[in-house]
């Protein structure tokens, strides 16, 4: 009894500073997951309050950033930007990539098997061409701005592998959804052209921004979220990650839009706005050059010092991702190796 009082304790700061902070776990954090204090708006404030801070930290970090681009964001809630690199070097980039060796982490999705090696800067130093894209300094601005948090994000190369794992679960990738309550970006710099075969990206344009019914499905989201056991609709509900319906999508007006595009496209995508991994229609493999930013939303600042922060969150996210690697293997939806990203063919890129 002690032991519990004693551990419920030494929870609640936690709790606390989750709620101050990204959290966003349903299940596992009782304070988010209230239902009363949910019924009252605290899911709803907490939207509120991120994306208003954001869109102040746009404002400020607009001047590193071309209009148009800035334009695009605003209100698509992603950049999509064809040919980013010469033709040469992104030739080189994608024999780089494929030819590359180190630390693979390979996650199974239900059929999809996601390849990732976490590219930090001393993976770097091993990829000269990498290396190259991630000092590209339009990348670097657009990146820091589209954060809102002038910090480059975390790099990886990423090869997906549809239908390569043989399980009846459905990827939970594949379905509509929010990543989290606040905004933040991932990027892809596709080696790969994205089509129906391999499954492009899904986004919902304008789904990033805030208005009265989106707020009113999150109310009604957060307060499903909240229903434990057999109550609850959906097993994908508790982690803050709200799935949503055609129906849902159609009452908020919203129009899905698949992000097909050829190889060497960058796109940066705002995901808090509804996306998803698309339907692949067969085997096959695409790789990215796969780019994370997420930040403590309701921090008004944005860093000063984008290297060093850069460097000191690379140094914690590898640290988690090692917690996060025990799990996962156990469970045996992951496995490590050291070595290529499995691929059936080099991309063939004109010179
Ligand atoms: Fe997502």
């Amino acid at each position: 009894m002690l032991s519990q009082i004693l551990g419920l304790i030494w929870k609640i700061p936690k709790w606390i500073i989750e709620l101050l902070s990204w959290g966003k776990s349903f299940k596992n954090n009782p304070i988010i997951g209230n239902y009363w204090l949910n019924f009252f708006g605290l899911h709803v404030v907490r939207v509120i309050v991120a994306h208003t801070l954001f869109r102040l930290r746009l404002f400020l970090l607009s001047p590193i950033v071309p209009s148009e681009y800035r334009r695009e964001f605003i209100e698509n809630g992603y950049v999509l930007k064809k040919d980013f690199l010469d033709n040469k070097q992104f030739s080189k980039l994608a024999k780089e990539l494929e030819q590359f060796e180190g630390p693979v982490r390979e996650i199974i999705e239900g059929t999809t098997v996601t390849q990732r090696i976490f590219m930090d800067h001393k993976e770097q130093e091993r990829a000269p061409e990498f290396k190259a894209l991630v000092k590209n300094q339009l990348l670097d601005r657009l990146m820091r701005y589209c954060s809102s948090k002038n910090r480059p994000p975390l790099f990886y190369i990423e090869n997906l592998c549809n239908y390569e794992n043989v399980n009846p679960r459905p990827d939970p990738q594949r379905d509509l959804h929010a990543d989290t309550f606040h905004p933040c970006v991932k990027a892809w710099l596709y080696i790969d052209e994205t089509n129906d075969k391999n499954g492009a990206y899904i986004y919902v344009p304008g789904s990033h921004r805030l208005s009265r019914k989106r707020l009113k499905w999150e109310y009604k989201e957060s307060l499903e979220a909240c229903k434990k056991g057999r109550k609850r609709s959906s097993e994908r509900y508790w982690d803050g990650s709200f799935r949503v319906s055609k129906d849902d999508l159609s009452e908020m007006g919203y129009q899905v839009k698949k992000l097909s595009v050829p190889a060497n496209t960058l796109v940066i995508g705002n995901v808090y706005g509804f996306h998803c991994r698309g339907e692949a229609l067969q085997k096959s493999k695409r790789m990215t050059v796969w780019m994370q930013a997420r930040d403590n939303p309701f921090n008004p600042f944005f860093t000063p010092f984008p290297r060093g922060t850069a460097r000191v969150f690379e140094k914690v996210w590898r640290r988690v991702l090692e917690r996060l690697d025990r799990g996962k293997i156990n469970s045996g939806e992951q496995q490590n190796f050291y070595g290529r990203l499995s691929r059936p063919k080099p991309t063939q890129v004109a010179d």
